[in-house]
């Protein structure tokens, strides 16, 4: 089975953040995934753009950047080429003009990626599914990790996955929010393509075996 694993660097040891990348560096992890937030969207804030560039500085594998702001339009071009972000995922209830802000990632050269929150269906994705590349569905309210996994959104796995097939586009099914050894097995057989899996690798008693196991 072809899956990436996307650890959440929101759970890594902040005052050892080059430390933790490059064990993730060293790691089977596929991707890194970066969460944004801005107070506003969600009622937390996280991580800004000198810390993003320190990140950038060190990473050697594709970010994955989740953006939990209002107005994502504003930094689009900034997450883009001051971040290098492989993918630029903005959240659904966040975007008026969403096929805009969509074609204006792209237009960046970045693979764009639509986020929905546990309330929202993944219907209303279907008239741009086939313009996304990613759509990451999250099992918990955004804000904070740690939280426990919404057992619904099983059901919205397999209804995007049925509507991906459809409507032949090439969309990769991402899940975020309360994942670890004891669902990820379960979460792929639904139909997911990229797991992010924060407290359940860095607060484990060894971060790099946890990720080796995920992948495993
Ligand atoms: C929550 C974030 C998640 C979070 C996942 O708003 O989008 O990426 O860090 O953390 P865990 O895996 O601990 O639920
Ligand atoms: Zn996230």
């Amino acid at each position: 089975m072809n899956y990436k694993i996307a650890p959440s660097l929101l759970a890594a040891d902040f005052g050892n953040l080059q430390r933790d990348i490059v064990m993730l560096n060293q790691s089977e992890a596929d991707f890194f995934h970066i969460d944004i937030m801005d107070g506003h969207f969600v009622p937390n804030l996280s991580i800004g753009f000198p810390v993003l560039k320190a990140i950038v500085e060190h990473a050697q594998k594709p970010l994955d950047i989740h953006l939990m702001i209002l107005n994502p339009d504003l930094y689009i071009e900034r997450f883009c080429k001051e971040a290098q972000a492989s993918f630029l995922t903005v959240h659904y209830e966040t975007c008026f003009h969403l096929h805009r802000t969509v074609q204006s990632i792209k237009k960046q050269g970045v693979k764009a990626g639509v986020s929905l929150n546990p309330h929202s269906s993944v219907s209303l994705l279907e008239d741009i599914l086939c313009e996304v590349d990613l759509v990451l569905l999250m099992s918990v309210n955004p804000g904070f990790g740690g939280q426990s996994f919404i057992e619904h959104t099983y059901k919205k796995i397999e209804t995007l996955k049925n509507m991906i097939v459809r409507s032949n586009a090439h969309a990769l099914i991402e899940v975020d929010g309360g994942i670890g050894l004891n669902n990820y097995k379960s979460l792929l057989t639904a139909g997911a393509d990229v797991l992010v899996c924060g407290n359940s690798i860095f607060a484990s008693d060894n971060p790099f075996k946890t990720i080796s196991l995920l992948k495993s």
